[in-house]
């Protein structure tokens, strides 16, 4: 039986078109969950859109549209985004589904049969852009406002009747549960400031709210709007047809393996979740992953910088493939990682042209001239050339390693490293000089690189589907074998068959475009 594997992005505010951070979560997510489908884990990847809230209402308001109707059109736009993306989740919330409203209702409940919920009065900051309430201490004063120091998002003074959740009383709770799960959060970084945030001590948590009406309301009592992160959170268990907890998606997916998240909502998802699930009895997500910001030459995209990036424009002028590869190849994952088109130019031709769409090219023209088409086999390799292949192998356990712990960057190094060391076999082997003399020893070089392409092919897929693909069907390979366990079967290859052709798999950039 095969595994099951959860992993989710963050559900993105539909407040404004998609940008590169949001393409950035999702193509990180969508990598992993190629990686464990090609492992063998049977896998459910959700994405979506967190669409009530202040926030949301005011946008709208200001374009003169029912939140709903905002809300359809922007969300869909986030929807085409995972197509052009190439992203393979298998399912896309939005919270203002009838399936969410019932399980943030279930939570809510919950949370109130447990004891947990009591109503007063809130008095304190409230970030309408972040949907966040922050502590005197967490505010500054620049040119007269006052914004949060952490994000930098104005603030307002909020008074009104509230429900609170009693976090304060989870606080030992969660402390323990970070003690005894050393990789609950990672990276480790952000662990450590979320214990020290903890440590300082947890005040009850505001949960609704009177001002405004775009959102859930609370049972029994609609005059108030549940807030949006208890509602937003939830969408990891809606997804999962949660309240039936003894259905199968339920039953086979939580708790989750993996929320992928910037860090910039890393509260929300290491504090708070757990505490709403631990007050909830249910289960509580194996990982939190919270990565960096990308930034655009140096600086934080925002729009009064202007320095916004639009997935889309370099999507449409260099391709899929390469902005995938380019964003987790040169971000390490987990840190703040600038993002340039000279770098972006520089990586496509560096690393997808000259090496591993190169070491294709050129391997197949080869076979294509001297070999009538067909990828040759030989017994006789020699210790060279196991040694390239036995090395791949040997670091599968390795790479999966790399890839649970969400070592995105490692694992990519290690890959190239492969395409590379290739290429250099290619070149000392010399195939060209025993074509006449020793065509057995030419076969058996063939053979080996062969072998490299397709493993290093199947290594690479998850971050370049499409290319990796049309790599592997040309050697006549199918979607079946694009699996980890074919890098451990022996001569794949169907060697009667001709390679089919290979169209140019990466335009060098050059310096005009
Ligand atoms: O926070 N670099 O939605 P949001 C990297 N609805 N990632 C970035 C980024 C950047 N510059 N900018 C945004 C919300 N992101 C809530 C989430 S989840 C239950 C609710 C990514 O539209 C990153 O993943 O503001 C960040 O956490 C997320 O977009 C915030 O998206
Ligand atoms: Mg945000």
């Amino acid at each position: 039986m095969s595994k099951n594997f959860y992993i989710t992005t963050p559900i993105y505010y539909p407040s404004g078109k998609p940008h590169m951070g949001h393409a950035y979560s999702s193509i990180v997510a969508d990598i992993f969950a190629r990686f464990k489908r090609i492992e063998g884990s049977n896998v459910l990847f959700l994405t979506g859109t967190d669409e009530h809230g202040q926030k949301i209402q005011k946008e709208a308001q200001k374009k003169n549209k029912d939140p709903k109707i905002f809300c359809d059109e922007l969300s869909e736009k986030f929807r085409s985004l995972t197509k052009i993306l190439n992203l393979t989740n298998n399912d896309f919330i939005r919270t203002t589904e009838d399936r969410h409203f019932k399980a943030v209702n279930e939570i809510w409940n919950r949370l109130t049969k447990s004891g947990d919920i009591y109503l007063d009065k809130y008095s304190g900051w409230y970030s309408v852009s972040d949907e966040a309430y922050y502590d005197t201490d967490e505010i500054e004063e620049v040119n007269g406002k006052k914004i949060s120091k952490i994000s930098g998002s104005p603030v307002e003074w909020v008074e009104e009747e509230s429900y609170f959740f009693k976090l304060s009383a989870w606080q030992k709770k969660l402390l323990e549960y970070y003690n005894s799960n050393k990789e609950f959060i990672l990276p480790v970084s952000r662990k450590n400031e979320v214990i020290k945030f903890v440590e300082k001590g947890l005040k009850d948590l505001s949960i609704s709210r009177t001002s405004f009406s775009w959102g859930i309301p609370v049972p029994n009592n609609s005059k108030h709007i549940i807030y949006v992160w208890l509602d937003a959170l939830t969408n990891y268990l809606s997804a999962l047809n949660f309240p039936d907890i003894n259905n199968d998606k339920y039953k086979s997916f939580w708790p989750a393996d993996v929320h992928i998240i910037g860090k910039d909502i890393l509260r929300f998802h290491a504090i708070y979740w757990p505490a709403f699930l631990l007050a909830a009895n249910l289960p509580l997500p194996k990982r939190v992953f919270g990565h960096g910001w990308i930034l655009s030459d140096e600086k934080k995209m925002s729009k009064s910088l202007g320095n916004i990036l639009d997935p889309l424009e370099i999507i449409n002028k260099y391709g899929i493939d390469q902005l995938r590869y380019y964003l987790v190849k040169e971000v390490s994952l987990g840190n703040d990682g600038s993002i340039s088109m000279e770098n972006l130019k520089n990586c496509i031709n560096n690393d997808l042209a000259n090496n591993y769409g190169n070491l294709c090219q050129r391997v197949f023209s080869f076979i294509k001239k001297n070999c009538n088409n067909k990828i040759p086999f030989s017994k006789n390799l020699m210790k060279n050339d196991l040694n390239l292949i036995n090395n791949i192998k040997k670091k599968i356990p390795e790479l999966i390693k790399l890839i649970d712990k969400q070592n995105l960057n490692e694992y990519i190094k290690l890959v190239v490293s492969f395409s590379f060391e290739a290429n250099k076999y290619f070149n000392d082997s010399e195939p060209w000089s025993f074509k006449k003399k020793d065509p057995d020893r030419m076969n058996a070089v063939l053979f080996t690189i062969s072998e490299q392409i397709k493993n290093i092919s199947i290594l690479l897929n998850p971050i370049i589907p499409i290319s990796t693909k049309k790599v592997l069907e040309a050697m006549n390979l199918n979607e079946k074998d694009i699996s980890i366990d074919t890098i451990k079967k022996e001569n794949v290859f169907d060697n009667t068959k001709e390679l089919k052709m290979l169209d140019i798999l990466f335009r060098k950039i050059d310096d005009d475009n």
